[in-house]
């Protein structure tokens, strides 16, 4: 049985991507089209959306829930790193706000073939455009001991990285492994005796392919940096982030672009001419309250982060 993502936060991004009864947001994971469903429910026709997801399915079963608003919505395949080029497409240069609601949806760790969720038995895949050819079981194959190990180091947070590439190794010699089950118990017998009460010896090792294989780190920086040239003057930028990864990322971003000066602090005047691009409204990031958190558990590890577009 597979469930319709819920969107987190949804009344605290509405409160903070939508400032204006007219104007043009971008839903840069649409995903189910949740909050973009709450948007345009809670907003006249002059507030309209470009919802653009890399998941063709998360696509697909977005533009049925949203037909109801008719053009006030338009779609786009794609990745939100390349944000300026597929606004292109519908010939806009300027966008009143950004909503990135980072990580995977529920339908994506719920279907046993994305091969996501090690509790599901699936192909090792985990790609989010399923048009793109790398997946886990290709960079298994095909990346180095210490490009592996870096990986589960970095994007897993892994401290036993080497055990598990040995074991990943040693299974290999014998067998492809080719399900996220088979994986799953390599890594549950590597780390056995280290992991008994806390969570799954699965959960680091498979966060980290997710990530690599669909380099979400790089595009998230990537698209931060892009949404400057998009952001008229005054537009927000509202990012949701589940992994201290992300949401440093975001943190580091926001405070370097809020900066009007980066000079050593020795030297006497400023000289850089940097100028700030941001105006961050959320000194700590927004979290769910009680009731969220009992209502969807997914949301206990959100946080959220906005940042108005200024230009000085
Ligand atoms: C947490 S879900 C969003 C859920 C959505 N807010 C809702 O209410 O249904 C994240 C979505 O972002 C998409 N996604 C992740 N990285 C992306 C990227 N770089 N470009 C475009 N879409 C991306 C995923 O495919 C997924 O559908």
């Amino acid at each position: 049985m597979t469930s319709f993502h819920v969107p987190v936060l949804r009344e605290k991004v509405f409160q903070y991507l939508v400032v204006k009864e007219e104007g043009l947001i971008v839903d840069g994971t649409l995903g189910n089209g949740g909050h973009t469903e709450y948007i345009l429910k809670n907003t006249g026709p002059r507030l309209k959306v470009i919802g653009i997801d890399r998941d063709p399915s998360a696509l697909e079963i977005a533009k049925k829930r949203l037909a109801p608003f008719g053009d006030r919505v338009q779609f786009a395949h794609g990745n939100y790193s390349e944000i300026s080029d597929l606004l292109k497409k519908f010939n806009v240069d300027k966008i009143d706000g950004l909503l990135l609601d980072l990580g995977i949806s529920s339908p994506q760790v719920d279907i046993a073939e994305r091969g996501f969720s090690f509790m599901r038995n699936g192909p090792l895949d985990m790609r989010m455009d399923t048009t793109q050819e790398v997946t886990a079981r290709h960079l298994l194959e095909t990346l180095s001991d210490q490009e592996l190990e870096t990986i589960i180091k970095d994007y897993g947070e892994e401290r036993y990285y080497r055990k598990i590439v040995r074991a990943v190794r040693k299974a290999q010699a014998i067998n492809p492994i080719t399900t996220t089950h088979q994986l799953s118990d390599i890594l549950s017998g590597a780390l056995y005796s280290k992991r008994l009460a806390k969570i799954h010896p699965a959960t680091r090792t498979f966060q980290a392919l997710r990530i690599a294989v669909n380099s979400e780190l790089l595009h998230l920086k990537t698209a931060l940096q892009n949404s400057l040239g998009v952001l008229g003057a005054g537009a927000r930028l509202v990012t949701i982030a589940f992994h201290s990864l992300e949401d440093r990322i975001v943190k580091n971003f926001f405070r370097y672009e809020e900066k009007d000066c980066i000079c050593p602090p020795r030297m006497p005047v400023c000289v850089c001419g940097k100028k700030p691009a941001l105006k961050v409204l959320t000194k700590r990031a927004l979290v769910a309250d009680e009731n969220e958190v009992t209502r969807n558990p997914r949301s206990s590890s959100a946080k959220m982060r906005v940042a108005e577009r200024v230009y000085v």
